[in-house]
């Protein structure tokens, strides 16, 4: 699997010949600006959440592209008022069969009101699943004991967390997260973008190093196989 680093909490992953990004956050980072956004590419986008810096490139990604947008059933509702049309809601604890594999919704311990004041659901984190390997995607969240229950039904390649602090969890709780999900290689989302998330990349590098576990920072527009 091919994960590509969009800036903030927002990454494709391309599998089984498809293409899902994860939280479009892009236009509205200057972080983010050396990315071609009108070159992206989508078969499938998941949102975690309704908070902006997780859906506020939603609409005009998914009309670039065609994707088909995956969240939960109230942010699909939100959607669909808005035009959006290929989607797909779900709500925690239901999984759906699609064409790259197996989506999970899965809790996650945060709040998930929508740009304009709506009510965005519960948020949420994805465990994604294919002949290639297991993923889990964590959305916004503080550790939660949660965790255990993805690890005793998915052996994860992978997974994505937020290591950023403040909103979520920092590094350390990312580290006692990991070991709950039973996975020693992460990638660090949801940091530096804001003042009150930025991070010591090494710091939480040697973090995760002395966990016996690897922290993958890719820069923004990179990408690396996993
Ligand atoms: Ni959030
Ligand atoms: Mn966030």
């Amino acid at each position: 699997m091919k994960l590509t680093n969009y800036g903030h909490s927002c990454f494709a992953v391309e599998t089984a010949g498809k293409t899902l990004v994860f939280d479009p956050y892009i236009t509205p980072n200057p972080l983010a600006a050396s990315v071609a956004f009108d070159q992206i590419v989508a078969d499938a986008m998941l949102i975690s959440h309704g908070h902006d810096d997780h859906i506020a490139d939603a609409i005009s990604l998914a009309k670039q592209t065609g994707a088909t947008v995956v969240s939960n059933f109230e942010i699909i509702t939100w959607l669909s008022k808005q035009g959006l049309e290929k989607t797909h809601p779900m709500n925690l604890g239901g999984s759906w069969t699609f064409d790259f594999g197996q989506v999970k919704y899965v809790t996650a311990q945060h709040s998930s009101q929508l740009p304009d004041g709506s009510n965005g659901g519960n948020p949420g984190g994805f465990v994604v699943s294919n002949a290639e390997g297991s993923f889990y995607f964590a959305g916004d969240t503080a550790l939660t004991l949660d965790m255990t229950l993805i690890a005793e039904e998915f052996d994860l390649k992978f997974a994505v967390l937020p290591i950023g602090d403040n909103f979520t969890m920092g590094a350390a709780d990312a580290v006692r997260a990991a070991k709950l999900l039973k996975c020693s290689t992460v990638v660090g989302v949801h940091y530096d973008t804001f003042p009150w998330i930025k991070i010591d990349h090494a710091a939480a590098r040697e973090t995760f190093a002395a966990a016996g576990m690897t922290l993958h920072l890719p820069a923004i527009g990179t990408s690396l196989d996993l």
